[in-house]
């Protein structure tokens, strides 16, 4: 078994087409994810050459397993950190497949130690149990779970879920709404700054940030208000940088922020918040939506694992 880093062209090809087979095989599972093709994987791979590492384990002059990762300055507001994104990371199963990953995982990781950098994080593909529980082994722990569901499949759970109180109505958010936006989001990343989270210096957009993106043309905004003032808003627009490369298309809505105040809390005003979601989708035509979220979040995992199928997990590790 021998570890080489990986040069553009013949290289770089090999395993772009392994990684393609792996999304291949995660969508078996999750068939209402968007194809990709080799080349997709080549772009992204040969990304990682120029900004990052990327390692081959091969046997002979045959190419079997793949693991790269490059530095985000600012992880997570903790500094340095280093990122193994989903789509750059494979391993054949089974014994084999764990030797490969601790020897790539071994070469990878002194590298990055060695810069300095003492946060590492892997993106898993949810098919990939195999490589989770390798990574529980290694004392990594699961952070961020990236999860979608078809429009028409959250269309149908949703009908007939129990509706919060009249007093509660929702509404598109408007420009003069931003202010309201704004406190409400400094709320949510108040909440995500506390325990159990814990994320260092979490903020909100503020009101011209909110006015900004309300302009947008691929935000979509609703605010839950009652007779005493707003209590939650949810926003969606199209897939971010953030989140996993799986839902980068255009047939998706990203749903990136939502927020109940605590007395409203449990009546239902979540669920009405995403069913607006959901008709903006629809008339949009997006197939999928998609979300994102904190798994040491409690309300918000228990909220969208109900509807959602975990696509990606995120694991961190401190050195
Ligand atoms: C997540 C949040 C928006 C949910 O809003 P909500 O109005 O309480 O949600 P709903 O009343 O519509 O609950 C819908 C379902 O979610 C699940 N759920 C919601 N909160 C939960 C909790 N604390 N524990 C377990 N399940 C929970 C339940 O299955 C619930 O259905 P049920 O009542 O039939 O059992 C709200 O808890 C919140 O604002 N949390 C803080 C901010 C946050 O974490 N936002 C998400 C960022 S990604």
């Amino acid at each position: 078994m021998e570890i080489k880093i990986l040069s553009r062209g013949e290289e770089s090809r090999v395993a772009a087409e392994l990684a393609e087979k792996n999304h291949a095989q995660l969508r078996k599972e999750l068939s209402f994810l968007p194809e990709r093709t080799v080349d997709d994987f080549l772009r992204r791979l040969e990304w990682m050459i120029d900004k990052g590492r990327l390692f081959g384990q091969f046997e002979g002059r045959v190419m079997r397993a793949f693991m790269g990762c490059f530095t985000i300055e600012n992880f997570r507001n903790e500094g340095p950190g280093s990122l193994t994104p989903d789509w750059c990371l494979y391993t054949e199963p089974g014994v084999e497949g764990r030797l490969q990953f601790s020897a790539l995982f071994r070469t990878m990781l002194s590298d990055v130690l060695d810069d300095g950098v003492r946060i590492h994080a892997f993106g898993v593909y949810s098919s990939r149990r195999d490589i989770a529980e390798i990574l529980d082994l290694f004392a990594y722990g699961r952070i961020v779970m990236d999860a979608a569901v078809p429009t028409a499949e959250l269309d149908a759970a949703l009908n007939g879920t129990a509706v919060p109180e009249r007093s509660v109505e929702v509404v598109i958010a408007h420009d003069t709404d931003a202010e309201a936006l704004a406190e409400l989001d400094a709320e949510l990343a108040a909440h995500i700054g506390r325990l159990p989270v814990l994320m260092p210096d979490p903020r909100g957009d503020d009101c011209e940030e909110w006015r900004q993106r309300l302009a947008e043309k691929d935000s979509a905004a609703f605010l839950a208000r009652t007779p005493d003032g707003p209590c939650g808003f949810i926003k969606a627009r199209n897939p971010q940088f953030d989140v996993t490369y799986c839902v980068h298309d255009d047939s998706v809505l990203a749903v990136d922020g939502l927020y109940v105040r605590p007395e409203y809390r449990g009546t239902g005003v979540g669920t009405r918040l995403l069913s607006e979601i959901v008709r903006e989708a629809k008339s949009r035509g997006k197939r999928l939506i998609s979300v994102d979220c904190e798994t040491m979040n409690p309300e918000a995992y228990w909220f969208w694992i109900k509807y959602f199928k975990p696509i990606t997990w995120s694991v961190l590790r401190r050195f």
